[in-house]
């Protein structure tokens, strides 16, 4: 038998006063670790007589018991503690007023995309996007483009080197080829937008080589040139706060859609200064149509089942006409004076709830 005192005082003292977890942790050690005082006073209980082991075992059980028992608490009990002081320590008064981050400033870019994402997704689309670097199929064939299309020529494409087989890649010139990409790898109904970086050979007070687009796309069974119409004409009033904007839509041609519509938003021109709303005035804010028969057939979607509607908007565009920014180049100019002008609050978080942003730049 060994020295272990079976009332263990002594050891339920400790576990009393353990001031930590690690503390408490090296009395249970102490006691009831491989080499502890009551793990060894047990395997010691096989070399005592028959009636001796079954009174010693029986003291011995009951003390693990008290002990165990005893750590449990203390163990709640430190844990407790160790909370408490924690949110002690962490403290934070949701009264007082959120500091105003002086320094940074988001983008109008991102703030635009936030808020075209905001309008779309009240109305049940999700967001989809796609690679910058893109396949010739997906940027032009399957969006009814052939190779000797002259559709192509205006696109200003930059193309990567030839590779071995021929074939060369592109950086896409619109945000479409997401369409292609969606309808192949999902069935309808689909109702999706795309917002994302775009790249044309051409660089002036409004065109930049690098630019943002959003891609629309719905297709379902019965999807009409009516729900395109209300479509756009309810995001484009909310987008640009104005319930009675006047809106157009003039007959176009894409490829990729029949009948295809342009769409022009009601300004007037007076002294120069350009106003959104009511004016004689048309602006042309962005493409859209009717998705073409062949264009579904190319993605294995049954034209005479489904059909659908798609549109394109540039967003630098829209961005420079809701708050007043004249040169597309200074989008990408990185100059501090301008973001801290033309940039937005980090807690300016658009959303439909809590209304539209006013139409101008941020303080
Ligand atoms: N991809 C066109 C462009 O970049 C814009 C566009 C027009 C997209 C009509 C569409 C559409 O989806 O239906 O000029």
């Amino acid at each position: 038998m060994t020295d272990f005192d079976p009332s263990c005082d002594d050891i339920l003292r400790e576990i009393a006063g353990a001031p930590s977890p690690d503390a408490l942790e090296n009395v249970r050690i102490k006691v009831l670790g491989r080499r502890g005082s009551l793990t060894v006073a047990m395997r010691a209980l096989g070399g005592l007589e028959p009636e001796e082991r079954r009174r010693a075992g029986a003291a011995l059980n009951a003390a693990k018991e008290r002990i165990t028992a005893a750590l449990g608490e203390a163990a709640a009990r430190l844990g407790r503690a160790a909370l408490e002081e924690r949110l002690r320590r962490e403290r934070a008064d949701v009264t007082l007023p959120v500091p105003v981050c002086g320094a940074g400033r988001i983008h109008p870019i991102s703030q635009t995309i936030d808020e075209i994402v905001a309008i779309f997704g009240e109305m049940g689309f999700a967001v989809v996007e796609g690679p910058h670097i893109e396949e010739d199929f997906y940027n032009f064939t399957a969006l009814n483009i052939p190779p000797e299309h002259p559709a192509r020529q205006e696109h200003d494409t930059f193309y990567l080197p030839t590779r071995p087989d021929g074939s060369r890649l592109v950086l896409r010139t619109h945000t479409s080829p997401v369409q292609i990409r969606t309808m192949l790898a999902q069935r309808p109904p689909i109702r999706i937008i795309v917002p994302g970086r775009t790249f044309r050979c051409d660089h002036d007070a409004t065109h930049s080589p690098m630019f943002h687009q959003v891609e629309g796309l719905v297709i379902d069974r019965t999807t009409h040139m009516g729900h395109l119409k209300g479509c756009l004409i309810e995001f484009l009033r909310a987008f640009f706060a104005l319930d009675d904007l006047p809106v157009r839509f003039r007959p176009s041609y894409f490829p990729f859609t029949e009948p295809s519509a342009e769409v022009d938003i009601g300004c007037s021109r007076r002294h120069g200064e350009l106003r959104i709303g009511a004016g004689s005035d048309w602006l042309e804010i962005l493409g859209s149509g009717m998705v073409h028969p062949q264009v579904l057939k190319n993605c294995g979607i049954d034209p005479s089942e489904f059909q659908g509607f798609a549109f394109g908007m540039g967003i630098e565009r829209v961005a420079m006409l809701k708050y007043g920014i004249p040169d597309v180049r200074a989008f990408y100019d990185s100059d501090l004076r301008w973001l801290r002008y033309y940039g937005f609050l980090a807690l300016d978080v658009p959303s439909l709830v809590r209304g539209p942003l006013p139409g101008g730049a941020a303080a």
